[in-house]
């Protein structure tokens, strides 16, 4: 066996005992380490997912600096939309599409393809990315989720009440219905293509699947995500559920066939491990708390870590993304408490 399937974050996913909690956080390749703003002054957020040399070199910055114990593969959840004929700009700071779905022949308009021919640039960024982490450090594909995804395009970017798409899920679900089966399509062919390419786990992010009442949660959202997990269960690779918001949700979600569910940090993980029981949990640390002192940092982490130890399987990361004005020194606390860690 290489030394990667012992990794401690491929451990801890498949449910087997390791020495310490493993930890890598969400958006840890970002504004928040000023060697990225230095690759970012020579070139632009979309140029950089689209350039495997450039998207290599700033998912290995984290892991250098920090000594994570996964490294995520350096692109965005939008990034495989343009390929349908859905471009987003992000160069006014949040994503924005020009031209937002709206109606069944924007919808129809989408085109679907072949990950490999669509998107090319990833899979080879991903062969570059694992060349530089050797088989230390295993690589975490990702994709967005149906949903997550139609609420940029039908918003035509970030929205405070998702009006367009709440107008078109209480007047036209089977239109919306009909947008989460084509992103399921692509997003299953896009991941599979990730697993060809060599990524050794894959985390799909539902950051606005929260936003729904349960019942239109479990029709609406759910089928699409089990649909994408089974599809990806013979490619061997752990499957993690990220789902923000998901504390109402956790009976619903908890027979999905996956591997780990990403907690945020709004739940006691104690509590969502309970309710979730059997599958490794990763979380769940309010990124906020990374602006507070290192005693308040050292603290909760040691919570976290000490309540994970009774799921089977604990990787510890933020509740969500690692925020921008987060300082070096938080990141340094917080990692060297959690490898520092050992359950009793
Ligand atoms: O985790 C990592 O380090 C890998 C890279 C990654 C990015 N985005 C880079 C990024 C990942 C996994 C994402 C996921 C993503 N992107 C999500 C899901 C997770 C989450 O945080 O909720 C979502 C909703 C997006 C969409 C997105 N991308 C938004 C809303 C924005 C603008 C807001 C913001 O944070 O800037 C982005 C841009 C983006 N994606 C940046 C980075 C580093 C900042 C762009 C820049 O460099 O200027």
């Amino acid at each position: 066996m290489s030394d990667l399937k012992n990794s401690l974050f491929l451990k801890a996913l498949r449910g087997e005992p390791t020495e310490r909690t493993p930890i890598w956080v969400m958006r840890q390749a970002g504004r928040y380490l000023p060697e990225y703003m230095q690759v970012r002054e020579k070139i632009s957020f979309n140029d950089l997912c689209r350039t495997p040399e450039a998207a290599c070199e700033v998912t290995l910055q984290p892991v250098r600096r920090f000594g994570f114990d996964a490294a995520i593969m350096f692109s965005d959840i939008l990034t495989p939309l343009e390929a349908m004929g859905a471009p987003f700009d992000f160069s006014q700071g949040g994503p924005k599409l020009e031209r937002p779905l709206r109606d069944e022949k924007d919808i129809r308009a989408l085109r679907r393809y072949p990950s490999l021919e669509g998107v090319p640039y990833v899979a080879e960024a991903i062969g570059l990315m694992k060349q530089g982490l050797g088989d230390r450090t295993p690589l975490i594909g990702f994709a967005g989720s149906p949903f997550t995804l139609a609420t940029y395009l039908i918003e035509g970017g970030g929205s405070k009440d998702y009006a367009y798409l709440k107008t078109m899920l209480y007047s036209r679900p089977e239109l919306l219905q009909e947008l989460l089966d084509k992103l399921g399509d692509q997003i299953l062919d896009y991941l599979r293509m990730q697993v060809d390419a060599g990524v050794d786990a894959v985390q799909l992010f539902d950051t606005w699947g929260g936003i729904l009442h349960p019942a239109d949660y479990r029709t609406m959202v759910l089928p699409v995500v089990r649909r994408i997990m089974d599809g990806l269960k013979d490619s061997g690779v752990p499957r993690i559920y990220f789902l923000k918001g998901s504390a109402p949700y956790n009976h619903l979600i908890k027979d999905l066939d996956v591997e780990a569910f990403g907690v945020d940090w709004t739940q006691d993980l104690s509590l969502a491990i309970d309710q979730m029981g059997g599958k490794a949990v990763q979380g769940n640390l309010d990124p906020l708390c990374l602006y507070g002192d290192r005693e308040q940092i050292r603290r909760r982490a040691l919570e976290i870590c000490a309540k994970g130890a009774a799921a089977s399987g604990h990787v510890f990361n933020l509740g969500h993304g690692i925020l921008p004005k987060t300082p070096i020194s938080a990141v340094e606390t917080l990692v060297e408490t959690v490898q520092g860690y050992r359950k009793e």
